[in-house]
């Protein structure tokens, strides 16, 4: 098969570095790609939000199989254009995509199919949200309806705080179009995970999950980003739990969305809460996680083309219980350019990077890197690579991504140094 893969970050270059293990993969072209993905792939100079050049490419190269790493095109319409053509497409349709452009349309279909989620209502009206945020006596989750290059919740601590953010949102300033309609939201405390599952429409398949970093410092600290770092499986995920998750929110997503006459043909990642041990979803998003995705890659055996594929043939029934995972954890750390995830310089060299080649059970996943006019690496984005250790135990894998990080030498980056603690700190528990 000729497939294309859509997107330029670390997400992208996993599944890339999966996707040409696949015997069915002859010829792998990547739009655009980045400096990592340039040596698995053929990358091509389309953006990943360009729609119709992807088609047009897709369709003059003649390829049997596009699959879609972000989020814009799809809520923009790629699948259903590639789908017109006849092409293969790993990813919702336009409608479907809604799960994630549209907190108010995910809030809806939570209410009408019984999904557990925060409560919440929808607003336009400066003067109905503050009367609602008045009405509250807890703390709220303030969220943009449409996509805000994942900046559009704000967890404000007081009643006056988010009345000043819902004013400044419905009156266009701070999101434009997309902060002219906002969920409001009941703030949930518990432990936060990923959950990760693929739909063909009709049936779902798990996968398995993780936990993400958010936050740019260590602790848990500092600005939200997005993601510093991630591991895979959660460390408090049980069979019991995860069945809860396939009972209550995936199984009656793919069927209410069959319903709703919008079958779900993807991933479906719920990013989820988990409250004294039930969980709630906190949002729905259509494609995998960025760092998620770098660790998930690295503990999958199967074929990766099968199985994305089937999403789209209707056929996942066929992988039920077949998809095989390492027994190993796989951990992720991000090096991102200094300043991130505010002004960062571009164009600073990274070096050293070969030594990890030869590195065991570790894998260089690059995110924002090109080559300039010399042919050296350099950062090109704000999260700039993904070392991905595997190990036996989190703890391992862990220790193999830092040995990693502490080789590669670029002054002008940085990591956060606790990616995967409570994860450790639960095993160390255990053991005691
Ligand atoms: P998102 O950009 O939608 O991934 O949300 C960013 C982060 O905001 C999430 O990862 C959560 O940590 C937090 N968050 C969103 N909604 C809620 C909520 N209802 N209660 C508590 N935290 C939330
Ligand atoms: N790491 C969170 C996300 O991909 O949305």
């Amino acid at each position: 098969m000729k497939i294309l893969l859509v997107g330029s970050g670390g997400r992208e270059h996993a599944l890339a570095w999966k996707l040409v293990q696949s015997p069915k993969c002859e010829k792998l072209y990547c739009a655009p790609g980045n400096a990592g993905i340039a040596n698995v792939a053929e990358c091509i100079e389309i953006g990943a939000e360009d729609v119709k050049a992807i088609v047009e490419f897709s369709t003059n190269n003649k390829i049997d199989f596009v699959v879609v790493g972000p989020e814009q095109p799809l809520v923009d319409g790629l699948g259903d254009r590639l789908r017109e053509a006849g092409i293969a497409v790993f990813g919702p349709s336009e409608e479907a995509a809604q799960l994630e452009g549209s907190k108010g349309y995910m809030k809806d279909f939570c209410a009408r199919y019984d999904i557990p989620t925060a409560a919440y209502a929808r607003f336009k009206s400066i003067d109905d949200a503050k009367t609602y945020i008045q009405a509250q006596n807890t703390r709220v989750v303030i969220k943009t309806d449409g996509l805000a290059a994942g900046k559009g919740v704000l967890l404000p601590e007081t009643a006056e705080e988010a009345e000043a953010i819902v004013m400044d949102m419905l009156s266009g300033n701070s999101f434009g179009e997309a902060g002219m309609e906002l969920v409001i939201e009941e703030f949930m405390e518990g432990e936060e995970i990923s959950y990760f599952a693929l739909a063909d429409g009709d049936t779902f398949l798990p996968l398995t999950s993780a936990q993400d970093h958010k936050r740019v410092g260590d602790g848990d600290t500092g600005l939200n980003t997005g993601g510093m770092g991630a591991y895979s499986p959660a460390h408090f995920m049980t069979d019991e739990l995860e069945q809860k998750i396939l009972d209550r929110i995936i199984k009656p997503t793919v069927e209410g969305m069959k319903k709703d006459g919008a079958p779900f043909k993807g991933i479906l990642f719920a990013g989820l809460m988990i409250v004294k041990g039930e969980p709630k979803l906190i949002e729905y998003n259509i494609r995998f996680g960025d760092p998620e995705c770098q660790p998930i890659m690295m503990r999958l055996k199967s074929d990766l083309v099968d199985i994305l594929l089937a999403t789209d043939k209707g056929n996942l029934a066929e992988y039920q219980d077949k998809v095989e995972w390492s027994d190993d954890a796989a951990l992720c750390v991000v090096m991102a350019a200094d300043g991130y995830p505010g002004a960062y310089e571009k164009g600073t060299e990274i070096k050293n990077t070969s030594e990890l080649d030869v590195m065991e059970d570790v894998y260089l996943f690059h995110a924002g890197t090109m080559r300039d006019n010399s042919g050296a690496l350099v950062g090109s984005g704000g999260r700039v690579l993904g070392v991905t250790g595997l190990g036996a135990t989190i703890q391992q894998a862990q220790n193999r991504a830092y040995h990693a990080v502490k080789a590669v030498d670029w002054p002008e980056g940085f990591y956060r140094s606790d990616i995967g603690w409570r994860a450790v700190a639960a095993q160390k528990d255990k053991a005691a």
